[in-house]
């Protein structure tokens, strides 16, 4: 069976570590949206790896990682990316191919990103500066460079040429050479040429030949359909699956969403549940929050039910990774968002646009913490009574069986439960 994995929160759920942790059960890992903006964080034996463009399955050796259509692709991150892994003794030679339809972040690209971000001022989105919404306006406006463009010299000159004189125009006090953008790019394709191939066929025979595949999401369900503007430009939701990597719905055989225990979001708009006080600095210090691809500190919150109930319905979640149960270890009371009250109204559903700050006020239930720690915990009868009632809470709230508990950012710190649709998944 084929799975999807992906975000049900803001993003920076826990994915990388899911990922690899399920990867040795499929032989073909798939990234399907966003770019560099993304920052997987996995732990193998207490060794640290940050992935952003290549799928958190790479740690494995033998399987096969794939970056289709929908992905953005900045050549300069995924090269440098490959040569730290190389550094750490992960060969991706021969098993890591990009899409030859997926679209190339240019210089420009980043340059338009800042600039737009100063326009808005006070209302600035907050993004990773890694150029991914320009980037998708090109491609969404057809002007954009796929890999498959840098075999046609002409024409990309002609495009380039066009869109750099495009930018001189906005961007009035500098100006960028065309041949300059040119010229590196054709240096670059160079490198980009044993790894390019149509990701979507190479999904269809492997499929075919009987090969599981695992579908990686990045970023987050509410940075897709949630808080707009304030979202990212990819769809971080099911339907990118099809639409990013050239496979049909029935490919898609279980959809696995991640959720931590609690909720983070970096960037500007609206986040319900935030702790501005001191709660919402524990929350942090205790579970380093701070973002894997900016460094930016993240802001944290009480788990927001609402959220994770629209990412349930947009995405048929058939099953939760829940992850950091561990962070909120030794807290005396915890809370959990079961709905909004709003303009004095009690809403249950996520609304299409969400009044900012304390316009939007949570409605909390309390619940008790536990001072046993669950920290490193393998098996969930073995977690404090307290710790076992509230991840039930959170499967009623959310509608959502938690099939899997993440105690801990190594591998082996997690509990499959075999009474939940994972674990049938994986035989
Ligand atoms: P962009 O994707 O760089 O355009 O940023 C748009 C919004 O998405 C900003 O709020 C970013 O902080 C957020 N974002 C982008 N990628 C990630 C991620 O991987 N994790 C969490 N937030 C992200």
């Amino acid at each position: 069976m084929n799975i999807a994995v992906l975000g049900a929160q803001w993003g920076d759920e826990g994915k990388g570590k899911i990922v690899d942790l399920l990867t040795p059960h499929f032989a073909v890992v798939g990234r399907y949206q966003g770019g560099h903006n993304a920052g997987h964080t996995v732990y193998v034996r207490g060794q640290k790896f940050v992935l952003h463009l290549i799928p958190s399955g790479i740690l494995h050796a033998g399987v096969t990682c794939l970056i289709g259509n929908g992905v953005v692709v900045d050549p300069t991150a995924l090269f440098h990316e490959v040569d730290e892994l190389k550094g750490l003794g992960i060969d991706v030679d021969g098993r890591l191919f990009v899409s030859d339809r997926a679209h190339i972040i240019l210089p420009y690209h980043r340059e338009l990103d800042v600039l737009s971000e100063a326009r808005r001022g006070e209302r600035k989105i907050g993004t990773t500066s890694r150029g991914i919404g320009p980037a998708y306006e090109d491609k969404i406006g057809r002007r954009g460079v796929r890999l498959c463009d840098l075999t046609d010299a002409p024409a990309l000159a002609e495009e380039i040429e066009h869109n750099v004189h495009a930018r001189n125009q906005i961007i009035k006090d500098t100006h960028l050479d065309w041949r300059q953008v040119y010229d590196t790019l054709l240096a670059q394709a160079e490198r980009l040429k044993p790894w390019t191939t149509d990701v979507s066929l190479r999904l269809h025979q492997a499929m075919a030949a009987g090969q599981r595949v695992l579908f990686e999401g990045a970023q987050g369900t509410m940075l897709d359909h949630g808080t707009y503007p304030f979202v990212t430009s990819s769809n971080a939701s099911i339907g990118g699956v099809c639409t990013g990597l050239g496979v049909p719905p029935q490919a898609v055989g279980g959809v696995l969403g991640v959720a931590k225990a609690y909720t983070t979001r970096v960037g500007e708009g609206p986040l319900p549940t935030e702790l501005h006080g001191e709660m919402g600095t524990r929350l942090r210090e205790s579970g380093n929050e701070y973002g894997a691809s900016t460094g930016r500190p993240r802001r944290c919150g009480w788990y927001d039910a609402v959220a994770v109930r629209y990412a349930a319905r947009l995405n048929g979640l058939q099953s939760i990774a829940l992850t950091k149960l561990d962070v909120l270890d030794g807290l005396e009371t915890i809370e959990v968002a079961v709905a909004y009250r709003i303009g004095g109204r009690v809403v249950e559903e996520f609304p299409a646009a969400l009044p900012p700050g304390e316009a939007c006020e949570p409605v909390y239930e309390q619940w008790p913490g536990w001072t046993t720690p669950t920290k490193g915990a393998t098996r969930f009868d073995a977690l404090p009574e307290a710790a076992r009632k509230y991840v039930a809470r959170l499967e009623e709230v959310s509608g959502v069986p938690i099939a899997l508990v993440s105690t801990g950012s190594d591998r082996e710190e997690t509990i499959i439960r075999d009474d939940r649709p994972l674990a049938a998944w994986l035989k």
